[in-house]
């Protein structure tokens, strides 16, 4: 379900000029190697704490102000405007929010310590939430497109669903559950007897697709719901 798309090309092109500007020269240059790990999925997964969907904004509006810890004030030297200063700054230990100042300052009890300071209102326990999954997950440079039920079109939104979770089985060679799913007509023809939202929704009687032994591709929520609605519009090949 998962479709990171890593965007390295320019990284490729700075290694190899490293590479060949150290060959000339006896000491090696230093340049500071951007993070190669901001990966963006096709879907948002509910159960995922995305840093550039919500805790980036999340921190923005709470700590990256003027005065405080933007690029300029950088209170502390903790700035907190970019993920590789969010990380470095905010000492973000991955996978262990108690041992990370960025969840300590915000989870602080004493008013002295306790981030943002009054007379800010602390955060929310629900933002401190979003925190503590986030970095619980591994504190990621990652995104997510945000799920669209408004705009869904057969082209634009349920093509590329069908193509990612089901033509690796229901293809001319596979031939799984003797179904093929290739063309608009064939997509249609499951939306008309009810098999694609049965088989997605679970619905009793219904075989249960998408069929991965890998947990980790079956279909997110934002894609039932986008093709619940495209069938229920009448399956229009737009
Ligand atoms: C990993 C392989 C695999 C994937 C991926 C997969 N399927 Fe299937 N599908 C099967 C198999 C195998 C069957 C036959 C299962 C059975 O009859 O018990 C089947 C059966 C079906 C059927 C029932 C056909 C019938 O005539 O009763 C439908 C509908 C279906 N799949 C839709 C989908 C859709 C929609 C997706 C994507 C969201 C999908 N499948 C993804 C393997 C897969």
């Amino acid at each position: 379900m998962e479709t990171p798309l890593k965007i390295s090309t320019s990284l490729l092109f700075l290694s190899v000029w490293v590479v060949a500007a150290a060959s000339c020269k006896h000491d090696i240059p230093q340049i500071n190697i951007p993070q190669a790990d901001s990966t963006v999925s096709a879907f948002c997964n509910s159960d995922t704490v995305y840093f550039k969907n919500t805790v980036q904004p999340l921190i923005q509006t709470a700590c990256a102000y003027s005065g405080c810890h933007d690029a300029a004030s950088h209170e502390d030297d903790v700035i907190l405007d970019t993920y590789t200063n969010i990380i470095n700054t905010g000492k973000v230990k991955a996978g262990n929010p108690d041992d990370s100042k960025l969840y300590k300052v915000i989870t602080e009890t004493d008013s002295d310590d306790i981030m943002p300071p009054p007379p800010n209102q602390p955060l929310s326990a629900a933002q401190i939430n979003i925190i503590y999954n986030w970095i619980m997950q591994g504190a990621k440079n990652n995104a997510c497109l945000q799920c669209d039920t408004l705009n869904v079109t057969y082209s634009q939104t349920i093509k590329p669903i069908i193509e990612s979770l089901c033509k690796t089985c229901h293809n001319p060679y596979m031939l799984s559950g003797n179904l093929i799913l290739t063309t608009y007509d064939d997509v249609a023809a499951i939306a008309a007897n009810g098999k694609l939202v049965g088989t997605i929704t679970h619905a009793p009687g219904y075989v249960t697709m998408p069929d991965f032994a890998d947990s980790n591709k079956y279909i997110g929520q934002c894609q039932i719901k986008q093709i619940v609605k495209w069938v229920n519009e009448g399956y229009p090949d737009n």
